[in-house]
């Protein structure tokens, strides 16, 4: 336990957060209906000073909204969010614009985060010059350092981003996010649209950094093999949810939520004799549409252990086995399972 009055608070937080997208569609009278995606739905998550957290879980279960509200680049339905204990939640852009240099993000495709007619140099430089933390020849000596920090040569700063390959322009993204010492920076897939071979390059990148300059920092992918090796927390997410949360070990060695477990089962193995042997994936079908309103536990419909709670309640995230481990699922929450107990 950390003490709780010298105790720093999280660099970034979210409380009972939610971020709601309403959709307007016509129906074939052409009449307007308004549905209301939750996107983000009730999720409470703390990331600590130094620390890398990563956040997995299947295409469109709201990682990019969470990932994008914590740096409130989107509106805050209900709940809050916090920057290093300074409340972000109802704050406007021109309150926001002051901290923008402490909280970066790095994107999926690199091409579409570099300006096209910036030369390198200028793009790297702009942070600086724009939040008046260097002169020009500051900022061109900084540019310099950082490109040999990335694993480019200083020279390529006179270049244009069509210069480079993806791996190169990925770096050059991460250089410009990290170039004014953020103290948060959110990695949204930054290696899923590039080639096998420099995804490696590209993680081992992210762990320098991470020593470099003590970086903390949310790193989003749908790849639980990728995020293995330089997390040092592990959040799973599910329809706008976190259904578990621990150390790598925990959740990638013994995962309680059978969402977890799904998803693992369908990591493909390295060894090809575990691979042939690999039972069928566990996960069936589709997750509920965020548009729906869901009783119970929003796992249910896909779950083999699924029980009458489940269909009556929604389980909260809590603490399960050692204290940095947590999952919602009444499977292993105490109380319901005595409840289950006292059933005729
Ligand atoms: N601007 C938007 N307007 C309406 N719906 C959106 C918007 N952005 C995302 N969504 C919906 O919110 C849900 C979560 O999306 P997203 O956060 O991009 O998920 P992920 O990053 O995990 O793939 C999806 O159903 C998506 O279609
Ligand atoms: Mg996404």
């Amino acid at each position: 336990m950390t003490d709780p009055i010298n105790a720093a608070p999280p660099v970034s937080e979210a409380i009972a957060l939610k971020v709601q997208y309403q959709t307007r569609r016509r129906n074939w009278r052409g009449q307007l209906s308004i549905s209301t995606v939750r996107a983000v739905d009730g999720v409470d998550l703390r990331v600590e000073q130094g620390e890398a957290l990563a956040l997995v879980g299947e295409s469109g279960c709201g990682k990019s909204t969470l990932g994008r509200a914590l740096l409130r680049l989107e509106q805050v339905s209900e709940g809050a969010v916090r920057f290093s204990g300074k409340d972000l939640t109802g704050l406007d852009q021109s309150l926001l614009r002051p901290l923008r240099r402490n909280m970066q993000m790095v994107f999926q495709d690199p091409f579409s985060s570099l300006n096209p007619r910036m030369k390198i140099g200028e793009t790297l430089a702009e942070p600086l010059l724009v939040h008046g933390l260097a002169t020009r020849a500051e900022a061109r000596a900084r540019v310099a350092e950082m490109l040999e920090i990335v694993g480019l040569d200083p020279a390529v700063a006179n270049r244009h981003p069509h210069a480079f390959s993806g791996g190169q322009r990925q770096r050059i993204a991460i250089a410009r996010a990290v170039i004014a010492r953020p103290s948060f920076v959110v990695a949204d897939e930054p290696i899923s649209a590039l080639d096998i071979s420099v995804q490696a390059q590209i993680l081992d990148l992210f762990e320098d950094l991470k020593e470099r300059f003590a970086l903390t920092y949310l790193f989003i992918s749908h790849d639980l093999a990728v995020v293995r090796h330089i997390a040092d927390r592990v959040a799973v997410m599910y329809l706008g949810r976190i259904v578990e949360e621990g150390s790598p070990e925990t959740v990638f060695g013994n995962p309680v939520h059978p969402y977890t477990q799904a998803l693992l089962a369908a990591v493909p193995s390295p060894d090809p004799v575990r691979e042939r042997n690999r039972p069928e994936p566990v996960l069936r079908g589709e997750p509920p549409s965020p548009a729906s309103r869901i009783v119970g536990c929003r796992f249910r419909g896909r779950c083999a252990h699924a029980m009458p709670i489940c269909a009556t309640s929604d389980p909260a995230l809590a603490r399960v086995g050692d204290n940095k481990h947590s999952a919602a699922c009444f499977l292993h929450h105490h109380e319901a399972r005595q409840q289950q107990a006292a059933l005729p």
